[in-house]
């Protein structure tokens, strides 16, 4: 099977990017926000329901009922499952039919009603789905390692949603030249560490390299002040995962010669989740195991100075102004306005070579999806305590 970019970003249960996205465990909903009421979402282009029955167990059903099509967003929830409002048909998590009460005689016509439902887990505080065609023996959950307690403390960001295409700002991240130039009015340039890591005069080196679980892009540039490199990582998780490792000092401002000495002590996970072509879901995960108990509290005080700049002139009615001086508003505003990988025009150069390393490998990922094989990074290798990591290195190293 041939695979092309135009097949990346299409989600749908019939598409060949759709079918490899669900051969994994994706996050579908928080564990906080998860109440007592059901939770429409769409995940792939499915309309789906999400929510706890009374006895606490996750369901994630078609969102529109096997007999009718009325909404379980609007279902009442009972200690077996949910049940439609219409006509009162029960569910369980399962999506087997426990109940007609307008059916008169036996259970023959209920045991024939299946609900489409789809495995769930819950771990640290997410609550992951499998839409892939194992539903009986899925692939192990990955012991993502923010999510998995290990002596730090954990921070869960609001879920952030986007109005574009999913694979827009997953590839953004094997892009590290946008970092100094979309960002070098921002948090990025203004960093002190690393002797000025990140400015565009002189920007550092990088280099996409494949990884078990996916790939990462490496930055690098001498230190002045001492022997080695200062490096930084940015990581891409197959099959939509991002890790940051810079955070503690792009946006934390930790002390530069800490980076020097020690490197960072966060993790930063941002696992995305299409909606559907043209939306998708983030699920922002960090881990810290420094020694600043208020480590978040900081790192809140600190986002909150980076508000874009508004110097908009009375006649600039540009909707997505302002942008400039906040680092999400600024890539919002640049892969918001990207067409669809594969429905651009594009003219690729030398400094696009991380992205087009991430295509070809996703394009085999899809075609091996496509084949019944497993794609990459489905069975990911725990270390020593357990946990899977994405090894975004951010420090100082030897030559
Ligand atoms: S539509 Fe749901 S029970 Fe009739
Ligand atoms: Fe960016």
């Amino acid at each position: 099977m041939t695979i092309t970019n135009a097949d990346i970003p299409r989600v749908g249960p019939e598409t060949p990017g759709g079918q490899w996205l669900r051969r994994y465990w994706m996050p579908v909903g928080l564990t906080s926000e998860l109440y007592d009421i059901p939770q429409a979402v769409t995940i792939m282009d499915e309309a789906l329901v999400l929510f706890r029955d009374g006895e606490g167990r996750i369901g994630l059903l078609g969102q529109h009922c096997a007999h009718r099509g009325a909404s379980l967003e609007y279902a009442d929830i009972e200690n077996a499952g949910i049940r439609c409002p219409y006509h009162g048909w029960l569910y369980d998590v399962d999506g087997k039919c426990l109940e007609q009460p307008s059916e008169v005689g036996g259970k023959e016509f209920c045991a024939k009603v299946r609900q489409v439902s789809y495995p769930v887990r819950e771990l640290g505080g997410l609550i992951f789905a499998y839409m892939g065609p194992n539903a009986d023996n899925p692939p192990p959950l990955p012991n993502y390692s923010p999510l998995i307690d290990h002596g730090g403390i954990r921070q869960i960001e609001p879920v952030r949603h986007f109005d574009y295409n999913w694979f827009n700002f997953y590839e953004n991240s094997a892009d590290p030249v946008h970092v100094w130039i979309l960002h070098g009015a921002s948090a990025y340039g203004d960093q002190t560490w690393g002797d000025r890591f990140f400015s565009a005069d002189d920007p550092p080196d990088f280099e996409p390299v494949e990884t078990p679980y996916g790939m990462k892009i490496v930055m690098s540039k001498p230190a002045a002040d001492k022997d080695g490199l200062v490096v930084d990582e940015m990581s891409l998780g197959f099959p939509s995962i991002l890790q940051v490792g810079d955070t503690e000092f792009v946006h934390g401002k930790e002390d530069p010669q800490k980076l020097m000495n020690k490197g960072s002590d966060i993790e930063h996970f941002m696992f995305m989740t299409p909606k559907d072509d043209n939306s998708f879901m983030m699920f922002t995960v960090d881990y810290y195991t420094g020694p600043d108990e208020k480590f978040f509290e900081h790192l809140k005080e600190m986002r909150k100075r980076e508000e874009p700049k508004d110097d908009r002139k009375p006649y600039d009615k540009r909707p997505l102004m302002p942008f400039r001086g906040n680092v999400r508003a600024e890539d919002i505003v640049t892969q918001g306005t990207q067409k669809l990988v594969g429905e651009r025009q594009e003219h690729l150069g030398t400094s696009d070579r991380g992205v087009i390393m991430l295509r070809k490998m996703v394009r085999d990922a899809i075609a091996d999806a496509a084949e019944g094989k497993d794609p990459k990074a489905l069975h990911l290798e725990e270390n020593a305590e357990g946990l899977v990591k994405l090894d975004s290195f951010v420090g100082v190293r030897a030559e």
